[in-house]
């Protein structure tokens, strides 16, 4: 036994503990050797058939090892609740806290001195980041990358932006439903992510931004031979983190934070950001808020990636990547630790730009001040965001009357009716899709622009919820309204007809109603009945916070790193 490691305590002993423990793993065919005190890696795979986008994970499990045993470590896969954010209903957010109870649990339970993380859909990273921040274990990330650029009739289409703009062009008869049909298989044509700078993108780009995965672990595409070339080095660096003690928690850093917030503006990164961010810092015991993401909002967009620009990860990559966007933002970030050992600004003092049509200079950016804005007022006590990179210009300053929709199925029955009244000025107002109401806070905050203004040519509308949106989804959209309407937030007490005022600039969302009519509406309102009475869905909405808090449960935020003593027999 070389080192007093976390495994000794399961695989160390030489008793009937140590004995069970060893003899039932060698029914694999591992090695006396593989039990002798070297650093035990887990490789924490979502791979599932039902996660398409994380389909490549179990070939980069293979990189992984190869990586580990090369370094004289021993790694073991376990798989974990994956979550096919296109697949599941209601929501992958959902499950989000779900997959990290059972990423801590695992990495917690096993006799594991570090963990690789394999991620890439939307929620598994931020999931896994959570688990795994709860144990505080030498942790790395290594991402499914992004899939290769969409083609149809010779040109890119990106993930999730294009079906969304697709559609409305058909509701416009702008495009024939036949073509909107063969779009479908061109976009999704490789393993990997969305490859817009969506929110599986955006997490894969912020964890290099935050020093938990090697460079270029955000951009790499999936299929690119290098990405499996990082997954080895990444295996091999995890074996060196457990010798030095490297813990998620020397990474995860408030400074760290804040370059992940700085970065997500540069990048015209997911508002989902904001939700994973805040959780995560959560478990760690950061005290990261609403008002910390204020300093992105100086921050100009640098990446002109959908949905804030035009180009597709595979462009990002072969223009630099995410080294190029911290190197312009060099006189921003905050010195911080990163899984390598040494500081970010060795992420990105070799970078350099291939192509300035896809990432700008900072002194001539392709938006200023374009970072996300945090919105308050008597509309969203706790917080609201909008995402100025991916909305119209003209709406960020505005004010209109609320057409409501007090449910989802109100939305989906009416938003199409030819006499839906509403105009252009029109602000749609969607009630009880935050956390506890849909339940699991599903990404419907971009709701559709009604069918009549789409044909008049209108493509943009203020709309304002307690829901989120894809991170591949654009507008003018006012998301995550804490606390949200089925908590009795003051989003439950608008009615049609309400003047709404939104200013970007200003961080401002008012409901201009007075203070006496609101008390009258509130002393009227009850709350709806939940979805679920039982099971997993009930705990999470007896326990979730709310999105200014990151919609963790209450019961995981913090970490417990204590031993786990006590023996399974
Ligand atoms: Fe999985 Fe976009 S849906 S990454
Ligand atoms: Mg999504």
């Amino acid at each position: 036994m070389s080192k007093d490691r976390r495994n000794r305590g399961w695989y160390g002993m030489l008793d009937k503990d140590g004995f069970i423990r060893r003899s039932w793993m060698k029914n694999q065919g591992f090695p006396d050797h593989a039990f002798d005190g070297r650093p035990v890696i887990g490789i924490c795979n979502t791979w599932s058939e039902l996660t398409p986008c994380n389909s490549g994970l179990r070939e980069l499990a293979e990189g992984v090892k190869r990586g580990v045993w090369e370094a004289g470590g021993f790694p073991v896969e376990f798989p974990v609740m994956s979550l096919g954010e296109t697949q599941m209903k209601p929501t992958a957010m959902l499950f989000r806290n779900l997959l990290s109870m059972d990423v801590e649990e695992s990495i917690r339970a096993y006799g594991i001195d570090g963990v690789v993380l394999l991620g890439g859909c939307d929620k598994t990273t931020p999931g896994q980041l959570m688990g795994a921040a709860s144990v505080d274990l030498p942790s790395i990330v290594v991402s499914a990358g992004p899939m290769l650029n969409g083609k149809w009739k010779g040109r890119d289409l990106g993930s999730g932006t294009d079906v969304r703009k697709f559609a409305m062009d058909v509701k416009a008869g702008d495009m024939t439903l036949k073509d909107f049909m063969a779009t479908e298989s061109g976009m999704s044509r490789s393993k990997g992510v969305c490859m817009t700078m969506g929110t599986a993108s955006t997490v894969s780009s912020l964890s290099e931004a935050m020093g938990l995965s090697l460079p270029m672990n955000g951009s790499l595409p999936a299929v690119d031979a290098r990405r499996m070339a990082l997954a080895h080095m990444t295996g091999k660096r995890i074996v060196e983190m457990v010798e030095e003690d490297l813990k998620l928690s020397d990474v995860l850093t408030k400074e760290s934070f804040e370059n992940a917030i700085l970065a997500n503006a540069a990048l015209g990164g997911s508002t989902n950001a904001v939700v994973h961010l805040l959780a995560l810092a959560g478990r760690v015991g950061i005290d990261l808020t609403m008002d910390d993401f204020e300093i992105g909002g100086e921050i100009p967009l640098l990446v002109n990636c959908m949905p804030s620009g035009k180009y597709l990860m595979e462009d990002f990559c072969y223009a630099g990547g995410v080294p190029v966007v911290l190197k312009e933002l060099a006189h921003k970030l905050r010195s911080a630790n990163t899984v390598m050992g040494k500081d970010i600004t060795h992420y990105y003092e070799d970078a350099e730009c291939y192509n300035r049509d896809v990432i700008f200079a900072y002194d001539e950016p392709r938006k200023p001040a374009a970072g996300l804005r945090v919105l308050r007022g008597n509309l969203a006590p706790k917080g609201a965001i909008v995402k100025p990179s991916a909305a119209s210009d003209h709406l960020l300053e505005h004010e209109g009357k609320a057409y409501v929709f007090e449910t989802i199925e109100e939305l989906k029955a009416n938003i199409d009716r030819d006499d839906l009244p509403v105009d252009e000025n029109s602000i749609l107002v969607l009630k009880n899709c935050g956390p506890k109401g849909y339940p699991g806070m599903p990404e419907v905050g971009d709701m559709p622009v009604p069918a009549k203004l789409v044909k008049k040519g209108v493509r943009d509308i203020v709309r304002v919820s307690d829901a989120r949106m894809s991170g591949t989804a654009f507008g003018t959209v006012v998301l995550h309204v804490a606390p949200e309407a089925t908590a009795g937030g003051p989003l439950a007490l608008v009615q049609t007809g309400d003047r709404i005022k939104l200013s970007a600039s200003q961080g401002v969302l008012e409901l201009l109603v007075d203070q006496a009519e609101l008390e009258q509406r509130r002393a009227n309102w009850t709350a709806p009945e939940p979805h679920y009475t039982r099971g997993y869905a009930k705990l999470y909405v007896d326990h979730v916070l709310q999105a200014d808090q990151g919609a963790d449960l209450d019961f995981l935020v913090g970490k417990d790193t204590r031993p786990v003593t006590r023996e399974s027999h």
